[in-house]
């Protein structure tokens, strides 16, 4: 099972940015707490990391055909990103969203997600946790699904 991971502007800071909000850990360390994760169900991490909205379409475009699913945490092309939306769309993957604050105890320009109706679900507030939640919870949900699919042919 392949997976890809997208991480947008801002986020290459990790560590450095805002403590108190993202937490201590770089977004290399919590990438490899992701994989080392990954490698335990059985699966292959495609990560990205960009400031530019352009780059993480074109990701998209050319990794989606290979992957079975999609892990994203848009910073704060989240809230205003339509470009962004469709490309997640367009990607036809299953795809969690996921922010590793509380954006719904933040400013309000944080409670709007223009990505989040194209997502299976949207994780937020529980930190690096949240890449390994939605790992978890969408390897489980795409073996349920090929099950299924499996059974009824
Ligand atoms: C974020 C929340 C966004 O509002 C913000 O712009 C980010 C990070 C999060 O992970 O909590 O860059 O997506």
């Amino acid at each position: 099972m392949r997976i890809l991971l997208i991480n947008g502007p801002n986020l290459g800071t990790l560590g450095r940015r805002r403590p108190e909000i993202y937490g201590s850990l770089t977004l290399a360390e919590i990438v490899e707490r992701v994989r080392a994760r990954a490698a335990e169900l059985d699966c292959e991490i495609v990560a990205v990391q960009a400031n530019a909205e352009g780059a993480l379409i074109d990701f998209l475009e050319e990794q989606a055909r290979g992957a079975d699913g999609l892990i994203y945490n848009s910073g704060a092309f989240t809230h205003y990103s339509y470009a962004l939306r469709d490309a997640i769309e367009g990607s036809g993957l299953p795809a969690v969203e996921v922010h590793l604050s509380n954006v719904y105890a933040r400013e309000p320009f944080r409670h709007t997600s223009v990505t989040a109706p194209v997502a299976i679900g949207l994780i937020t507030g529980l930190g690096w946790h949240g890449y390994i939640a939605a790992l978890d919870a969408l390897t489980s949900i795409l073996r349920e699904r090929s099950k299924r699919e499996g059974a009824s042919t």
